[in-house]
């Protein structure tokens, strides 16, 4: 990291710059430079090495505003050309820089294809060739425009000749604050060169530019430009009739898209970019609480047992509606997790808000870009699925679960996850895909059962562990697009009441991997079918013995105990899908709901 300071006053600036510099210096120190605006001749002074070498020969310029900066070189060597300020091809704009911009070679060989002239080996140079190319008079309108085409981290400060009153300065990621003074103002990347001037400072948040004037400075927020990642034509149906169908058939792609880049099997780790602002806090973090609605609250108790089991974390979950209203008892090693397909989920929101206000770090999985929930909560992972455009959600909650499953390695391997385990789940999170594909071909079979129990009225989902939330979303989905009754628990409590309901008309669907507890969902099975129950087993590819037990399996290939509710659930969102077509429902528009419940 790099360390700048700026200053715009009625007092000459240099001698203020220095101070300040020397103050950042920890920063880094590989090189140093100033520039001051300074009526005969503008004054500009690069060094390789520390300030201190070069005390006795520093002139003392008169000018009132100078932007200066002490470097720790990441792009380009530690020469006297690659210290900052950069400057133009005109030597106009002058810019000091902390941070990478990750794009500069494309951007660079951009400007000079269009004629620009490079000084330097510096990733910076580019900024002031950019704004070159964007001013038309005003310093800012340039700034702004230079800074949409850029992708990385930047504090900077910038003046120009040709709009010489005032320093334009921008943030993101990198720290840069304003220091209010008497008839003065400052730029720094820290407090500490502006302490011996004011204590009285504004932090910019990313993506504001500020422009300071000798007698006031004013704050513009330049809204990010966001990519939208899909295509237009993946907003249409591609040949599906509904989009309920396309959803579900895109979630082995969903996986894929939730997984990419993200893997590092080598290491048995992940890499979850989001995250990095916040991983020296998360270290510290020894209680979660994952709070959602509907659909995203069965990922969230899904992740509930991933993280406990796997990551070590004591983790809780509760709905955003009931969490709001609560009471919950949280500390400075609590993380509030949250999970939203839209990210625009009203009581999800407001219990974000709820911990925000308790000052406790908060997590979004999100999967719509710049959504409330993504721009509110601390950090994130982004599911990065594309649009969901069918009210009943399906790839979504495979890219929550996906996302939790990483989330757990991620925190699993800063505390006691060995390497080994976390290769083994990173190895076998980068099959899923395929897996989830041989799961998507059983449609065609999944349909025939379908029709097969049509004309029942009432289901019971049954699962244990891992998958006693996907035995709720399997209910909930049947119920939200067939509007049959259905009901989802976990195996073990069937004898405590609900068995009651169960005869010759209620189906269950078990699902029953072959993992920890498959004896136990055995003897549920068996506690069913002592009562005339008509049977759908869900179970893993190999076990024959299921088959004498049960009416219909559909199998789901092996894989770890921990993912089984990313493949075990396919099944039930196409079985749901084909009983609400057969029962001819719009599938997409289910009655009485809407995609994203933006109030409370
Ligand atoms: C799921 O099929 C429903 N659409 C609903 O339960 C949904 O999961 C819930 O409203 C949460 O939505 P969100 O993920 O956008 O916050």
């Amino acid at each position: 990291m790099c360390g700048i300071v700026g200053y715009i006053g009625k007092k000459p600036a240099f001698p203020i710059l220095l101070s300040g510099l020397k103050r950042l210096e920890y920063r880094g120190y590989d090189s140093f430079g100033f520039f001051v605006f300074d009526k005969e001749k503008p004054f500009l002074f690069k060094k390789v090495g520390k300030i201190s070498q070069f005390e006795q020969d520093f002139p003392n310029p008169s000018g009132e505003i100078g932007i200066a900066h002490t470097r720790w070189a990441t792009t380009g060597e530690v020469t006297e050309a690659n210290a900052h300020p950069h400057f133009d091809c005109q030597k106009e704009i002058f810019l000091v820089h902390n941070g990478i911009i990750e794009n500069y070679q494309a951007l660079k060989a951009k400007l000079i294809k269009e004629g620009h002239k490079f000084t330097s080996e510096c990733d910076t140079e580019v900024l002031c060739h950019l704004i070159e190319k964007y001013f038309e008079g005003n310093l800012e309108e340039g700034v702004r425009k230079a800074l949409r085409e850029v992708r990385g981290a930047y504090g900077i400060a910038v003046v120009s000749k040709k709009d010489p009153e005032k320093i334009v300065v921008a943030r993101l990621s990198s720290p840069l604050l304003l220091g209010i003074g008497n008839d003065e103002l400052l730029v720094a990347s820290d407090p500490s060169a502006v302490i011996t001037r004011t204590r009285q400072v504004i932090n910019l948040d990313d993506n504001e530019i500020a422009v300071l004037k000798p007698d006031n400075f004013f704050i513009l927020k330049e809204k990010p430009l966001e990519t939208i990642e899909w295509e237009g034509e993946k907003a249409e149906k591609k040949g599906y009739p509904y989009f309920m169908l396309k959803e579900i058939m895109e979630e082995s792609e969903a996986i894929e898209n939730a997984i990419r880049g993200r893997l590092a099997i080598e290491e048995g780790s992940v890499k979850l970019g989001g995250l990095d602002t916040i991983q020296g806090k998360l270290r510290k973090i020894n209680r979660l609480i994952l709070v959602a609605c509907g659909t995203a609250s069965f990922a969230a108790r899904v992740g509930e047992y991933m993280l406990e089991e796997y990551a070590g974390i004591p983790a809780e979950v509760d709905i955003g509606s009931e969490f709001r209203y609560r009471k919950p008892v949280v500390d400075k090693n609590t993380a509030a997790i949250f999970i939203s397909q839209s990210g625009e989920t009203a009581d999800t929101l407001a219990a974000l808000r709820e911990m925000k206000k308790k000052g406790i770090l908060t997590l979004g999985i999100t999967n719509v870009v710049g959504s409330a929930q993504a721009r509110e909560t601390d950090a994130g992972i982004y599911t990065r699925l594309g649009s969901e455009i069918a009210v009943a959600s399906s790839k979504a909650f495979i890219g929550q679960l996906a996302a939790l499953a990483m989330l757990t390695v991620y925190l699993g391997r800063q505390k006691e996850m060995a390497l080994i385990m976390g290769k083994r789940i990173v190895s076998e999170l980068a099959k899923l895909p395929d897996l989830a594909r041989e799961v998507l071909k059983l449609a065609p079979e999944i349909e025939k059962l379908a029709k097969k129990y049509q004309d029942y009225k009432n289901f019971w989902f049954i699962g244990r562990k891992y998958n006693f939330p996907i035995a709720s979303e399997g209910a909930l989905k049947l119920k939200e697009l067939s509007y049959l009754h259905a009901e989802g628990t976990a195996g073990g409590e069937l004898k405590h009441g609900s068995l009651a309901l169960i005869d010759e008309n209620f189906p269950t669907i078990a699902i029953c991997p072959s993992d920890s507890v498959y004896e136990k969902m055995v003897s549920n099975i068996e506690e069913v079918k002592a009562r005339g129950g008509p049977m759908i087993a869900v179970a893993t590819q190999g076990n024959e013995e299921i088959r004498k037990l049960v009416d219909d399996v559909i199998y789901i290939p092996k894989t770890l105990e921990m993912l089984t509710p990313i493949l075990s659930v396919i099944p039930l969102h196409l079985f749901a899908y084909y009983m609400a077509v057969l029962l001819g429902h719009d599938v997409d528009r289910p009655r009485n709901l809407a995609k994203s419940v933006t109030v409370e």
